[in-house]
């Protein structure tokens, strides 16, 4: 039912854990199964420098987290948050159909984290412009 690749990073997750300080959070859950992902961020220079996830949900939601956080590590904001659901399941070689809503966990929290890191930008960026007035 599920790829060697899925099963590889369901029973070996990699960027497991939590980040002190994170630039960006996204939490997302799921709707339809109940399932919570959280996803940590750190940036640098516009770019991933490192990130970490906890999830409290299935086997392909930790899969598709693993290999989510792979994908953006060291890339762009703007490439990671271009990230697709289809795009991770794609990477652990498809999932079985009645768990492609997992793969959305991962894309939808790695988003999160990166409109949280943005809008905490924003507002530093218009407090110093408030604070030059
Ligand atoms: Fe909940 Fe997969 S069944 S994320």
């Amino acid at each position: 039912m599920y790829s060697e690749l899925v099963m590889q990073h369901f029973t070996d997750p990699q960027n497991v854990g939590v980040i002190d300080e994170p630039d960006g959070v996204g939490k997302v859950g799921n709707p339809m199964c109940g399932d919570v992902m959280e996803m940590f961020i750190k940036v640098k220079e516009n770019h991933i420098e490192d990130v970490k996830f906890r999830t409290f949900g299935c086997g392909a939601a930790i899969a598709t987290s693993s290999i989510a956080t792979e994908m953006i590590k060291g890339k762009s904001l703007d490439e990671a948050v271009n990230l697709s659901n289809k795009a991770v399941a794609d990477a652990l070689g498809g999932l079985p159909a009645q768990k492609m809503h997992c793969s959305n966990l991962a894309a939808d929290a790695v988003r999160a984290a990166i409109e949280d890191y943005r809008s905490k930008e924003k507002g530093t960026k218009n407090e110093g412009e408030q604070r030059e007035e």
